[in-house]
């Protein structure tokens, strides 16, 4: 048998949301354990610059309500809008409660509010439901993500969280009864394989976004949880909607933050013609992000792109002048000249649609317990298991995520999932037996890649996997294009058995790494493909050429997929909000 650590609870992941929900556990004086991969304060939560949303009202009047109607227009009408309020209507306490724990925010200066909390415009945000623009993200200059994962970090360090840094979780250890009993998990530094058991256990595992050839995300970000809750014969839910992020750099991916936008500047076309008005008259540069990456998608088909072979698009802040470049994108001016050879302060930054965010995920109720369809009935609580953040799907963002919304979601749901669990613990006091298969199914994972095999290598593979996500799941989409991609993933898939890794030492065997990455992300990127081609409708970033309308009457409806036979089932959108009034689907403009 392997070693074992037993805790109350166990976190898979060391981002904004683990975090938040470890924090929950251990200021209730739970023994809690956070295992993440990387170092915590390395984890992707780190690298969000331009904000987390909330209706504080310092800079333009605002209500949460507002705030909740532009993410459900956002979300195309796809988001729960009971999961939407709840974020909406806590967004306010959860930027407070960071302020008070420490994170730095950014201060208004001068004006009635001077001092508070500094807040830009961002993307699809408006007052008074479809009227001006909102100014409601809060951020701590361009770098709210690092401010906030070190704040959350240090909070926890004083809680007595216990952290495994480098440890890679293998696989969820599920009994008989579908109790979850925690996951064995991958020591990286040793390659010694460890048993922590946990009464609950919460996927964070942020998103995968590393199926794409180019995204902004890190390369930790392989979708992890979503392949361990698949293996586990769980569902993930609305895994057709990827959001393209307008702004990133070309071949690099690093993101251009909106807040650029939000601080004033704006996109031109090779003809030095700002175009977003033609695409969205009213918001303009600060329409959704869907909407602004088909118009630049647009504006390159037709020949308008910028630059020798005209893929791109350009994004203008030298009018903005030095001193608010310096103060407000430090950091976006660094990363322009280092990855795009670029002073933004003098020269437009060259700019193309890139995968950025998974709207999709392991499907979760308002508590963070993932839930799961049983036979003949509706969902149900998958005892003991909890997701939250980017690798869960509550759902809030529906079919197409508003900027400033996901580090809102990760600390909201965080919190409640914490909180859920604090009362599940209580419930169930007393471990239960640990069934001996699922920990051998888990090594079994690990001894495959000791064994020699084929030809095959895991990062040929993996590129293969990411060029056919790329051509075949776009911005747009088509269905003789995804039929195409499932057939080439296919064959990815099937090469997967003769790979082999040449180094099959023990210690920090980056290789074995990276072949565990590979089997989580090659069935995203399955789910990805056969829920885009099943979905035969236009709907937030999921835009079908071949079915350009959105379609209430059929598409109104979640899907799900699952692992075994490759089989899809819908659920209904919940369009019943806690507390207020529904926001019936209508047709969106910007
Ligand atoms: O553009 C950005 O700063 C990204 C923010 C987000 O995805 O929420």
């Amino acid at each position: 048998m392997i070693p074992k650590r037993t805790f109350d609870a166990v976190i898979v992941g060391g981002g904004g949301a683990g975090l938040r929900a470890a924090l929950q556990l251990a200021r209730a004086d739970l023994k809690v354990a956070v295992l993440s991969k990387v170092f915590p304060t390395r984890s992707h939560t780190v690298s969000a610059q331009g904000g987390i949303t909330a209706a504080l009202g310092n800079v333009t009047e605002d209500h949460w309500h507002w705030h909740m109607y532009d993410t459900v227009k956002g979300s195309d009408y796809l988001g729960d809008q009971d999961a939407i309020e709840l974020m909406c209507r806590n967004a306010a306490s959860a930027v407070y409660e960071l302020e008070h724990m420490g994170l730095p925010f950014s201060r208004l200066e001068g004006g009635r509010n001077a001092g508070r909390i500094y807040q830009r415009p961002f993307g699809g945000q408006s007052q008074r439901y479809g009227g001006e623009q909102a100014v409601r993200t809060c951020a701590a200059a361009d770098r709210t993500g690092h401010a906030l994962l070190h704040t959350l970090y240090q909070r926890n360090i004083a809680a007595r969280t216990q952290f495994f840094d480098e440890f890679f979780a293998l696989d969820l250890v599920r009994d008989a009864e579908g109790y979850i009993l925690g996951v064995v998990a991958l020591e990286i530094e040793t390659g010694e394989a460890w048993l922590i058991e946990a009464r609950a256990t919460l996927l964070a595992t942020g998103g995968a976004a590393r199926v794409f050839r180019h995204s902004t995300n890190a390369l930790i970000n392989t979708g992890d949880g979503l392949g361990m809750a698949l293996r586990a014969g769980l569902p993930l839910e609305d895994m057709e909607f990827w959001q393209f992020h307008p702004t990133g750099i070309p071949e690099v991916g690093c993101l251009m933050t909106e807040a650029c936008r939000g601080e004033g500047g704006y996109l031109v076309n090779r003809q030095g013609e700002r175009f977003m008005p033609r695409y969205a008259p009213h918001a303009q540069d600060l329409a959704s992000r869907d909407v602004v990456s088909r118009a630049i998608a647009e504006e390159i088909e037709a020949g308008r792109g910028c630059g020798e072979h005209g893929d791109h698009v350009c994004l203008k802040l030298d009018h903005l002048g030095a001193a608010l470049i310096q103060e407000r994108l430090p950091g976006i001016r660094d990363l322009s000249i280092r990855f795009a050879g670029v002073d933004p302060v003098h020269e437009a930054i060259p700019v193309t649609p890139t995968v950025h965010y998974m709207m999709g995920g392991i499907p979760t109720n308002l508590h963070g317990q993932v839930v799961a369809p049983v036979r003949y009935g509706p969902e149900e609580p998958v005892p003991g298991l909890y997701a939250a953040g980017e690798c869960a799907c509550v759902s809030v963002h529906g079919a197409n995520r508003l900027g400033g919304n996901s580090l809102l979601d990760l600390v909201v749901f965080g919190r409640a999932a914490g909180e859920h669990m604090i009362e599940y613990l209580r419930e169930n006091r007393y471990p239960r037996a640990l069934p001996r298969s699922g920990v051998e199914r888990a090594l079994e994972r690990l001894a495959r890649w000791d064994r020699p095999g084929g030809d095959e290598r895991v990062p040929r593979l993996r590129e293969d996997m990411q060029r056919i996500l790329q051509r075949h799941c776009g911005v747009y989409r088509r269905e003789d294009l995804l039929e195409e991609g499932i057939g080439k993933l296919d064959a990815v898939g099937a090469r997967l058995a003769d790979a082999a890794i040449e180094d099959r030492g023990r210690l920090f065997n980056t290789a074995r790494l990276e072949a565990l990455e590979l089997e989580n992300l090659l069935p995203v990127a399955r789910a990805t493909l056969v829920c885009a081609l099943a979905r035969a409708e236009s709907r937030g970033a999921h835009a079908r050429e071949d079915y350009p309308a959105r379609d209430d009457d059929h598409w109104l409806r979640h899907s799900l997929y699952f692992l075994a036979g490759d089989q899809l089932d819908y659920k209904p959108v919940r369009l019943k909000p806690l507390t207020v009034e529904p926001f019936q689907p209508k047709e969106r403009s910007y």
